[in-house]
């Protein structure tokens, strides 16, 4: 029983502690976080899987908040791939009433801390609930200048490049580029979020070690963090120790330090 409250006591005292020792001037500009193992963390507790998912919301309020007082400017969270749809139909239908629970309850909180709420993936598929509470946040926080929180929602990346491709051969069809226009630089403007810098960052949590088909072409270059942590026990102190190992690695870029 001490130890129970020991430990209790021990990870809220955690949770309070200043964020450690972070050099101001290296903050990641973009995270992108790979929210995995909703499923997992309530199967352990004997749990249906939505209370997973449930539960897995009170983690994007955490992780808003902290890359807010971290000084993170975009944070992508991925919440709903092209292939969670090949999921039993309850629990799809469980996961497109989260947006609009998640927004009601917290919208009012973002708003005040400033965040700017922004999606990329594909609307026309999403039931029109999901997409009016999506569209509502959006507008509501669209003159807000902090934190931008980018849900990517019914969002795939080879869909993506595949749409970017097409766009690419209609433009070259009509004779608006020509091959010499298709550069890096006009591929990057012509994926979903043309407004976003490439993550500088990815966090996956649930100890699985791979992309899931999340900003293939985006996270070239970024630093990877992976931890066995299931989501829903995602929160600041995860944020914060991983911002803090990737303000220890060097980036090269295939050049030398
Ligand atoms: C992540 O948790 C949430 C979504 C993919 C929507 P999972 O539902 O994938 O949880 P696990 O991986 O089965 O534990
Ligand atoms: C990735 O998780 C998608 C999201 C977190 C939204 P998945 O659970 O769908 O990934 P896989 O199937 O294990 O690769
Ligand atoms: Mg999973």
């Amino acid at each position: 029983m001490i130890n129970i409250i020991q430990s209790w006591w021990n990870k809220n005292k955690a949770q309070k502690l200043p964020v450690p020792t972070l050099s101001k001037d290296n903050i990641p500009r973009h995270v992108a976080i790979i929210m995995d193992g909703n499923g997992r963390w309530a199967n352990r507790r004997g749990l249906p899987r939505i209370v997973g998912h449930q539960t897995g919301m009170k983690a994007v309020k955490r992780a808003a908040l902290a890359a807010d007082e971290i000084g993170i400017e975009y944070l992508t969270m991925y919440a709903f791939s092209t292939e969670n749809w090949k999921r039993p139909k309850d629990e799809v239908d469980f996961l497109m009433r989260l947006p609009e629970e998640f927004l009601a309850m917290e919208l009012e909180e973002l708003i005040e801390k400033n965040v700017r709420i922004q999606m990329m993936g594909h609307p026309e598929e999403l039931p029109s609930h999901t997409i009016a509470a999506m569209e509502e946040a959006m507008r509501r926080t669209e003159n807000n200048t902090g934190l931008v929180l980018n849900f990517a929602l019914n969002y795939g990346s080879r869909r993506e490049i595949k749409e970017t491709f097409k766009e690419a051969a209609e433009a070259l069809a009509s004779g608006a580029l020509t091959p010499a226009d298709i550069t890096e630089e006009w591929i990057g403007e012509h994926l979903y979020h043309t407004a976003l810098p490439d993550p500088d960052l990815l966090i996956r949590t649930g100890g699985e070690l791979r992309l899931s088909n999340f900003m293939l072409w985006q996270l070239a270059y970024s630093e990877l963090w992976f931890t066995d942590l299931y989501w829903p026990e995602f929160g600041r102190d995860q944020l914060a120790q991983a911002v803090a190992e990737y303000q220890r690695r060097t980036r090269r870029y295939g050049g030398l330090s």
